[in-house]
């Protein structure tokens, strides 16, 4: 089994596809976001995918229905196994990516990204949203309603989500750090294992691993540490 560690490989294509080769496809999944997919476009997805790797594609697709909807068909076509789109794109936007992505033979798993895990209370304030808890849980009962598979948001929020929508409705977790280790622009972090025992479903590590002086080791670091 493939463990849930998910490596955010926010560097550019030489330096991913140097990394990828070195890596075992059972150890982790790789995620594609937006730095090296405007660089590369979907051969970087053809070619990660044929060193054997299960591809999540982090464009977080935010825009009216109809445009998402199309965007979300052409990224399952590139046979990923998972994408997302912003929940506050509303409930009506998250249905078209849910069955756009549902016309695919093998269709992605449709994730909501819910509020950026390096946002604060503070930043909230500032965007006139009085309680990040209260519009997690607001934005996923919304992407559980339109039938996506799960949400991004921080492991802290995780027990809450479970309980409020159920075991099976997936959270993915991004601002895994050791503690002690820089935050860099996270705010809202977590340690791998405390994300593992939280129930998180899979956690998105990049620079702690990409950016380690030895991100072989650094990785082995951490699936010791979710065992
Ligand atoms: O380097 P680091 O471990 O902070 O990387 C986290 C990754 O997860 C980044 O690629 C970032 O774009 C992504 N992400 C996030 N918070 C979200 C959604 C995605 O940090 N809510």
């Amino acid at each position: 089994m493939i463990s849930p560690i998910i490596i955010a490989l926010d560097l550019d294509y030489e330096d991913s596809l140097e990394f990828a080769k070195k890596i075992d496809p059972e150890h982790c999944r790789l995620k594609v976001g937006s730095q090296l997919f405007t660089q590369k476009g979907p051969q970087i997805i053809e070619e990660l995918s044929a060193l054997g790797f299960d591809i999540f594609l982090d464009l977080k697709f935010h825009d009216i229905p109809n445009t998402v909807a199309s965007a979300v068909e052409v990224a399952s076509e590139m046979g990923v196994w998972m994408l997302n789109v912003h929940t506050s794109g509303g409930s009506k936007m998250m249905e078209a990516a849910r069955l756009a992505a549902n016309k695919s033979v093998n269709p992605p798993l449709v994730i909501g990204v819910t509020i950026l895990t390096s946002l604060n209370q503070a930043d909230m304030n500032e965007l006139g949203v009085k309680s990040i808890s209260n519009q997690i849980n607001d934005l996923a009962s919304l992407a559980h309603k339109s039938s996506l598979d799960g949400i991004v948001c921080s492991a802290g929020d995780v027990k809450n989500i479970k309980s409020l929508l159920g075991e099976d409705f997936l959270t993915i977790t991004p601002g895994i750090r050791s503690i002690n280790a820089p935050k860099d622009d996270q705010s809202r972090v977590s340690s791998a294992k405390q994300a593992i025992e939280d129930g998180s479903d899979y956690l998105v590590i990049g620079r702690p691993i990409t950016r380690s002086s030895d991100p072989l080791k650094s990785l082995e670091i951490f699936l010791k540490e979710i065992g």
